[in-house]
């Protein structure tokens, strides 16, 4: 299964993630814990990624292009994978497309999980992140255990200022995408709205359809 999870910052596409590739059993690439993992280590790649993420804005095509390129030509990925928050631009896209083809690889599926803008806001400012074991809360629809809240992280980019810019990246950038994978007849739209094992449900029904 070669697929990719598309959706709006706080749609719920980290959290399904982690429950699908026990079902899938794929690689989970997620750009932006990718990212993330760079900006903590001090790369100059995390150095430069880290001036974009906390303003919410993303980071430049080149970047992470080569960074997903060169993760999904892994042993590893061989059988599948599945990518979280990749591609999110015209170039990103057309960029995979051209890699799958030389690989001669295909997608199966595009999962789009669908969240209105109103809900993003309080999801993302919420959301608290277990560095041990990258477990992902919320403080009122997940709440986490009380011990360990101490080691609980929020994320920079998870303020009003910075999500709000966010949303309109991913209305900008990303939204224009999903033609593109609409044509192909591989896009899945899902309804992100409910309890968690729902929408898991949900997905697994249209992968499975
Ligand atoms: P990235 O890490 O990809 O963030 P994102 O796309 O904005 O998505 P999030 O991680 O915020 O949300 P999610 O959909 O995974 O939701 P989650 O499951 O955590 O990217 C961060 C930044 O990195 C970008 O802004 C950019 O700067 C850079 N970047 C990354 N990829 C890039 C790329 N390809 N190109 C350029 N730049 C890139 O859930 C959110 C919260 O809601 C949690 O608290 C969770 O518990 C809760 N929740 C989940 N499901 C539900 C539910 N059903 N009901 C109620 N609450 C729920």
């Amino acid at each position: 299964m070669r697929m990719i999870l598309v959706g709006p910052p706080g749609a719920g596409k980290g959290t399904q993630a982690t429950r699908l590739i026990d079902t899938y059993r794929i690689p989970h690439i997620s750009s932006g814990d990718m990212l993330r993992a760079c900006v903590k280590e001090g790369t100059a790649l995390g150095v430069l990624a880290d001036q974009y993420m906390k303003a919410g804005k993303l980071v430049p095509d080149d970047v992470v292009i080569g960074m997903i390129l060169e993760r999904i030509a892994k042993p590893d990925c061989a059988a599948g994978f599945m990518l979280d928050g990749f591609p999110r631009t015209a170039p990103q896209a057309e960029a995979l497309d051209v890699a799958m083809r030389g690989a001669h690889v295909e997608l199966d599926a595009v999962v789009l999980i669908e969240v209105p803008d109103a809900l993003l806001e309080e999801r993302a400012v919420g959301r608290r992140s277990d560095p041990q074991t990258g477990a992902i809360y919320h403080l009122k629809y997940n709440p986490p255990p009380p011990d360990i809240a101490d080691r609980l992280v929020h994320r920079k980019d998870d303020t009003i200022e910075a999500v709000t810019t966010r949303v309109q990246k991913y209305h900008s950038e990303t939204a224009p995408i999903i033609p593109f994978y609409l044509a192909k007849g591989i896009l899945k739209r899902v309804d992100g709205v409910g309890d968690p094992d729902l929408i898991t449900q949900r997905i697994t029904a249209v992968l499975n359809g």
